[in-house]
């Protein structure tokens, strides 16, 4: 047999990879493995840690109190409390007393007693993004991120969805929904703390926006993810059928998970815009990173757009609101630049930074800044 010329190696190789890659794709069109690529829950990147032992990830001893949830449908969420520093050191010699790992009933905890018992305690949410757990990457130094504008007071609650980390069930839109709300409820009947000493921090943003959001690198939605998302900026999951809209259009198809964020952002500013002035207002800050390679900044542009777009009923068209964007932008220099828009019941902030990648902003001081601004406006 005739030895195949490097020619023919070359095609083959060629066909062979667009076949692995068209193979590849159309796995994704089954539920169960999108979930996994779009949640990316079962890559923990916290392999052979147990996240009932904090201080694994620079905590101090009784720092962060590791409990469970229970969702209305059964599923056992972990979560974490973290202590800002500035009150763990106030109470620092009872904390070093109390016993570590997992409790089985925060409310017996003094961390715990010192978020519910202080009336000016301020609460950050915190719903991390895909992949990963509680422990993973860059998390646990943008907890401490959370509350280093105000380390007597803002506390946070973390959780990992279900399907991530130790938490039981399947990820699944709804199911992930369950899970915010299950968090946002307990925050208000258990902690006691009031919508206006709460602020919810997403990476990605995700649809739980009832009590007032602060984003940060968020998608606009699936389809135009998919479109662009690169893992961990070296593989484009499904670059190269981006330049085939009808194949990309025909694939999306078959999105079921379709997280629709600009939508959701708009009907929830909507909503608030139609309240009582004194029922409800927001104060929405959306954060990204020109240098981030995992979802391009330009998504947090359109999501600004459909957030302005739903503050008045006659609405703006995206050139409309770059044309003010140009008189009203603040440049910062080698810092980026921030737009700030207010409406009748808020404000919607764009701020872009040159320097942050993905996940690294999330503990940046852009962050810490934003957090504290959205306590103070509520
Ligand atoms: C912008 O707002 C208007 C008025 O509410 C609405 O009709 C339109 O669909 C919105 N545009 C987009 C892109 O959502």
């Amino acid at each position: 047999m005739a030895r195949p010329s490097a020619l023919q190696a070359t095609v083959w190789a060629f066909v062979g990879s667009i076949s692995l890659y068209l193979g590849f794709v159309s796995l994704l069109t089954i539920p169960f493995l999108q979930n996994q690529a779009i949640y990316l829950n079962s890559v923990t990147l916290t392999w052979f840690q147990d996240v009932t032992i904090p201080e694994q990830w620079g905590f101090l001893r009784n720092q962060v109190t590791p409990f469970t949830l229970q969702t209305p449908d059964g599923e056992t969420l972990h979560a974490w409390h973290i202590l800002p520093i500035g009150l763990y050191q106030k109470h620092e010699q009872q904390l070093l007393a109390e016993p570590s790992g997992i409790v089985p009933d925060i409310a017996q905890s003094l961390g715990f007693q010192l978020l519910r018992d202080d009336p000016d305690a301020l609460l950050v949410l915190y719903f991390h993004g895909a992949a990963g757990t509680l422990g993973s990457g860059w998390r646990p130094p943008s907890y401490r991120a959370m509350h280093a504008a105000s380390p007597d007071k803002i506390h946070t609650v973390a959780i990992d969805y279900r399907g991530f980390g130790s938490s039981t069930g399947f990820t699944s839109e709804e199911g992930l929904l369950t899970d915010a709300i299950t968090l946002a409820e307990w925050a208000m009947k258990e902690a006691q703390i009031p919508p206006s000493r709460i602020v919810i921090f997403g990476q990605p943003a995700h649809a739980f926006l009832r009590y007032g959001p602060g984003l940060v690198a968020p998608f606009v939605d699936v389809e135009l993810l998919t479109a662009t998302y690169r893992i961990a900026g070296m593989i484009p999951v499904l670059d190269p059928l981006a330049h085939f809209p009808p194949l990309l259009r025909f694939l999306h198809n078959f999105i079921v998970t379709k997280w629709p964020s600009k939508i959701k952002l708009a009907q929830f500013i909507n909503r608030v815009e139609q309240l009582p002035a004194e029922e409800s207002r927001y104060h929405i800050t959306i954060i990204h990173a020109e240098d981030d390679y995992d979802i391009p900044w330009t998504h947090s542009e359109e999501l600004f757009w459909h957030a302005v777009n739903a503050t008045s009923p006659e609405g703006i068209t995206y050139d409309e609101l770059e044309k003010e964007k140009e008189e009203t932008r603040l440049q910062l220099g080698a810092g980026g630049w921030l737009v700030n828009r207010e409406s009748k019941k808020g404000s919607i902030r764009e701020q872009i930074v040159k320097h942050g990648l993905h996940d690294k902003l999330m503990s940046y001081p852009v962050v810490s800044l934003a957090i504290l601004r959205a306590f103070q406006r509520g």
